[in-house]
Order: C-alpha cells, then sequence, then structure tokens
C-alpha cells in the first residue's frame, strides 16, 4: 500500500500542486518515487515509448497489467494509476468494471484512469460504487486519435470550451478525485479548475490547473519522436545512452573492456 491515495490527492485542491509524472518499469517507478511526487501514470504512452506504436489504439489490457505490476513493484510512496486501455472500457459498464477491478487485484494499482466527458458519467459512477477511484481526462484524449484526425488543441472555440466545463463538472460529479485536462487552452484550464471541487492535472493545459503531468520520456529526452510543445526538457538522456553504449562499443572493440577489475 502505498502513502498517497485519491482522497489525499483530493484534498491537495487549493492547499498544494499536484506533481505527477508516468512510468512504465520497475527501476524508472523507482527513481520517480524517490522525488517525493504525489501520483505516478502508468499511462498507454507506453504504446508509443514503449512498445514503438503510432498511437495508443493497439495497447491491451495485457500490456497495461504487465507494466503496472512492474511500476507497483517500485513503488513505495507514489499513488499508482493504471490508464485503461482503448476498448476496456466502452462497451459496458460491466466490463469497465471487470477490467478496471483487475489493475487493483491482480496488477495493485491504486486507481485507473479513463478518458472522456459527461457521457462517461454512467461508468464512472459504476466503478466508484464497486470501490474503483477514477482518475478523469478530457480535453485531448488520445484514444479518439481517429475522431481528431490529429493531435490537435482542444476547447478553442467558445462552444467547446462550454462543452469541456461541463464536462468537467459531470466528471466530478459522477466522483472522480481528479482530472487530467489536455491540450486546453490556458484560460479554459482556468475557468474548467475553478469551476471544479477536484484537483485539474494539466498537460499543455497551462499553468493555473492544479497539477502537472508529463510523460518522463519526453522530458528526460528519451522519446526519439517529436516532442510536443508543452514539454520542458530537463535532460537529454538519450543522448547521454547513446554517447554510453558507443564509449562500451569502442571498449570491447579495442580490448579495455572487461578490465582485470571486472574479472574473477
Ligand atoms: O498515457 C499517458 O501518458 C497520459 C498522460 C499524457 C496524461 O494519458
Amino acid at each position: 500500500m502505498t502513502g498517497w491515495t485519491p482522497d489525499r490527492i483530493a484534498a491537495l485542491k487549493g492547499a498544494h500542486k499536484v506533481v505527477c509524472l508516468t512510468a512504465y518499469d520497475y527501476s524508472t517507478a523507482r527513481i520517480v518515487d524517490e522525488t517525493g511526487v504525489h501520483l505516478i501514470l502508468v499511462g498507454d504512452s507506453l504504446g508509443m515509448t514503449m512498445l514503438g506504436y503510432d498511437t495508443t489504439l493497439p495497447v491491451t489490457m495485457q500490456d497495461m497489467l504487465h507494466h503496472t505490476s512492474a511500476v507497483v513493484r517500485g513503488v513505495t510512496h507514489a499513488l499508482v494509476v493504471a490508464d485503461m486501455p482503448f476498448l476496456s472500457y466502452q462497451a459496458s459498464a460491466e466490463e469497465a468494471i471487470r477490467n478496471a477491478g483487475r489493475f487493483l487485484k491482480e496488477a495493485g494499482a491504486g486507481a485507473v484512469k479513463i478518458e472522456g466527458g459527461a457521457f462517461r458519467a454512467p461508468v464512472l459512477e459504476a466503478l466508484r460504487e464497486n470501490g474503483i477511484p477514477v482518475m478523469g481526462h478530457i480535453g485531448l484524449t488520445p484514444q479518439s486519435i481517429r475522431r481528431f484526425g490529429s493531435y490537435k488543441v482542444q476547447g478553442r472555440d467558445r462552444e467547446q470550451a462550454r462543452r469541456l466545463i461541463q464536462d468537467a463538472g459531470a466528471l466530478a460529479a459522477a466522483g472522480v478525485f481528479a482530472i487530467v485536462l489536455e491540450c486546453v487552452p490556458a484560460a479554459v484550464a482556468e475557468a474548467i479548475t475553478q469551476s471544479v471541487p477536484v484537483p485539474t492535472v494539466g498537460i499543455g493545459a497551462g499553468p493555473k490547473c492544479d497539477g502537472q503531468i508529463l510523460v518522463t520520456h519526453d522530458l528526460l529526452g528519451l522519446y526519439p519522436g517529436a516532442t510536443p510543445r508543452f514539454v520542458k526538457r530537463y535532460a537529454e538522456l538519450g543522448a547521454k545512452m547513446k554517447d554510453a553504449l558507443e564509449a562500451y562499443k569502442h571498449d570491447v572493440e579495442e580490448g579495455r573492456f572487461p578490465g582485470p577489475e571486472h574479472c574473477y
């Protein structure tokens, strides 16, 4: 059992910024947890960063359970939230309960995350009633990429912005403990943040959200694909890894590794 619970995170609203990051494996999860972040998301973004897909759509329950279990083994403080993959919760509330329950029961997660607005309220209520804490996710919801056509900012016009505010209210009423706002204009995210009683966690949604999340691979420079504008790169670990691996290759080729200190 980890220290941060959904209720404790919800109580941070207005008191402290909610700091969140992603992790997909044991070693990274340990390092991320040691920083003291409140929440670690096992995002279905692992479809791209770990598995090399173009979108999150091919990610399966099996993929998510496998990675969530590994992260849980590395975490002692943060709340571990498992992202429910495409088609694991859309067909019916019953299927959503069964699949979400597996993340708590088999992988040891503390909560799940589900994409979608007001139309998702019945499923969110069913999960809450069955003891499964849920984090919402609105704005740019990557599992709807085929409907959006591209990864673009959501809520730019008045009508879209009004709908996002309504969606956030419906999610909060359905009992989510926090809401991810992805790629939403900063002013809209601020209005949503002021209108709901639970923390908003922004990614590309400006500084007025109650918290922030980034994909750890993006901020460390580990993902070779394009970096979205909303990412701040805190390190270039991909380049550093390549330098280290090349040094190893040269050492082996030139007989410098292994040295006497590495031999029995
Ligand atoms: O899958 C993911 O990593 C996410 C975050 C970007 C919020 O959903």
